[in-house]
């Protein structure tokens, strides 16, 4: 039975996942290691609302296991030593040079960690990918360990996590599946089985599906694709709405009505963003590619070229509507983040419309329940498309909604917060330069109640015309 586990990675996957495994099996002693000497301060810092991951019910897991059987540290080496099956949570973010240069994933970190496993190491592991990872990386993972290591054995599982952020704890304790691949030898499914045995404490044993680590790799790379598919899907239709008078919101429920569609991930939007759906996706491609499978490879592309030009045609929409230039206008926006309920801002659309707006010269003021100042220019930097001096003159953030607005020429929803929609929209009018508009890219706030008031409401795909 496992008594110690560790994991690698104290990011947005690695800490709340753990968090739950410990709180859910108090027989288990879980740590998280990290690199990030300021990420694991955050973590342990006394106060739980200061963790360095804001996800709703996750202070309160952390709260409850932390200092139990729950610890975070920097000691990699002493908790790789001490466990009995390793995690392996790290980024793999797109490679952003050499071969594979913004498609293939970046699986540096995976090789550090399964490096640092091989000298650690003095006696037998289960190694555990929990990082999205291509088809086919166990056996890398596997040469390194056997070719590298002292003499223990390892048996590698793939254990791909499905939890969407704003959602992570709800998921966790309450996964639609958990999926574990390992070999098909006999000591691959002992190794399966002790997993499925640590899950079992509180996942129904039917939602625990077991398959060859191929299949979990490459099943988890393609849930994503899929949903994300859904969403280019509706946003490919917004587009057509918006030129037809046909209504999105309208049709994405009657379509999602029908019982083999389905109505989630049916909303449209600015475009998905996250650190996993273009990724992931790119990922998905290049593997495509480079197995010369050019159709397969050219069909899932197009989910992301749908996306790309949700994002562009959404900053044109601002640019035309106020009357062909935004030089020197104050644009609002209300949310940063890539969705509510997290203060992740990966991929997030906010910073690809921002851009397209300083581009045209507007002057950008933010205002994102979770996400402050120091974020928002860190996400133009990384852009690489002007200089930080140039980001922090045309993008600030503000502290207050209301003030965000105030004298503003038009006002932009990128993040779905629930907030937004409670806000006195009448006082926020009577402060902004007339005519009013409003760009709802998450098609969250009321449209007539706006018009009432005296705005002018664009939102994705319900133009009357
Ligand atoms: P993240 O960037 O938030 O966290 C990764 C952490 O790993 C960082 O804190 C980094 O410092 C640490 N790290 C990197 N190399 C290390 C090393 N050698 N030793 C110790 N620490 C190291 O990333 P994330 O969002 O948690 O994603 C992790 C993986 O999980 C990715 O493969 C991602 O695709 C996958 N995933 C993410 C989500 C999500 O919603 N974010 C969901 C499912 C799967
Ligand atoms: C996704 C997967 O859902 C999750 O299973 C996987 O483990 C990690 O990647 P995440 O990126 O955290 O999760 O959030 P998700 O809820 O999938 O949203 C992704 C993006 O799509 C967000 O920008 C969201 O706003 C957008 N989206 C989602 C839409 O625009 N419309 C929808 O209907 C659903």
């Amino acid at each position: 039975m496992i008594k110690n586990i560790c994991c690698i990675g104290a990011g947005y996957v690695g800490g709340p996942t753990m968090a739950v495994i410990a709180q859910r099996c108090p027989h288990i002693k879980v740590t998280v290691v990290d690199l990030n000497e300021k990420r694991i301060a955050a973590w342990n810092d006394p106060d739980v609302n200061k963790i360095p991951i804001y996800e709703p019910g996750l202070s309160q897991v952390v709260a409850e296991a932390r200092g139990r059987n729950l610890f975070f540290s920097t000691e990699v080496d002493q908790a790789i030593d001490e466990a009995d099956m390793i995690f392996i949570s790290v980024n793999t973010p797109t490679k952003t040079y050499g071969i594979g240069k913004g498609m293939a994933a970046d699986l540096k970190y995976i090789e550090l960690c399964a490096r640092q496993i091989a000298r650690v190491a003095k006696n037998d592991k289960i190694v555990v990918e929990k990082s999205t990872l291509p088809v086919r990386t166990a056996s890398a993972i596997k040469d390194i360990l056997d070719n590298t290591g002292n003499g223990a054995q390892f048996q590698i599982l793939s254990n791909p996590e499905f939890l969407a952020e704003g959602t992570a704890i709800e998921d966790l304790f309450a996964p639609d599946r958990v999926l574990i691949g390992g070999d098909t030898t006999p000591e691959g499914q002992k190794a399966i089985q002790q997993l499925v045995d640590v899950y079992a404490n509180w996942v129904p044993k039917d939602r625990i599906l077991t398959t060859n680590v191929w299949s979990s790799e490459l099943s988890k790379l393609t849930a994503n694709a899929f949903l994300a598919q859904r969403v280019s899907s509706i946003n490919a239709l917004s587009e057509l709405c918006e030129r037809t008078g046909a209504n999105v919101n309208e049709v994405a429920k009657a379509i999602g009505l029908d019982s083999r569609i389905g109505p989630k991930f049916l909303k449209a939007s600015v475009g998905f963003g996250g650190s996993c759906f273009q990724k992931d996706i790119l990922n998905l491609v290049y593997i495509a590619k480079s197995y010369g499978l050019h159709e397969v490879a050219d069909y899932w592309e197009q989910v992301i070229i749908m996306n790309d030009h949700q994002k562009r045609r959404f900053a044109k929409n601002i640019i035309s509507t106020l009357y062909n230039t935004v030089s020197g206008k104050k644009i609002a926006f209300l949310g940063w983040a890539f969705k509510k309920d997290t203060n992740d801002t990966r991929e997030s659309a906010a910073i690809y419309v921002a851009d397209d707006l300083v581009n045209e010269q507007a002057e950008i003021v933010v205002f994102d329940p979770k996400v402050g100042q120091e974020q928002i220019q860190f996400d133009l930097n990384y852009l690489n498309t002007r200089t930080e001096e140039e980001n922090k003159n045309a993008v600030k953030s503000v502290a207050n909604p209301y003030e965000a607005c105030k004298n503003a020429h038009a006002i932009a929803i990128l993040t779905e917060w629930d907030e937004f929609k409670s806000y006195d929209w009448k006082q926020i009018y009577d402060n902004m330069l007339k005519p009013a508009f409003v760009f709802d890219g998450r098609n969250i706030l009321d449209k007539k109640a706006l018009e009432d008031i005296g705005f002018k409401y664009h939102g994705i795909g319900v133009n009357e015309i």
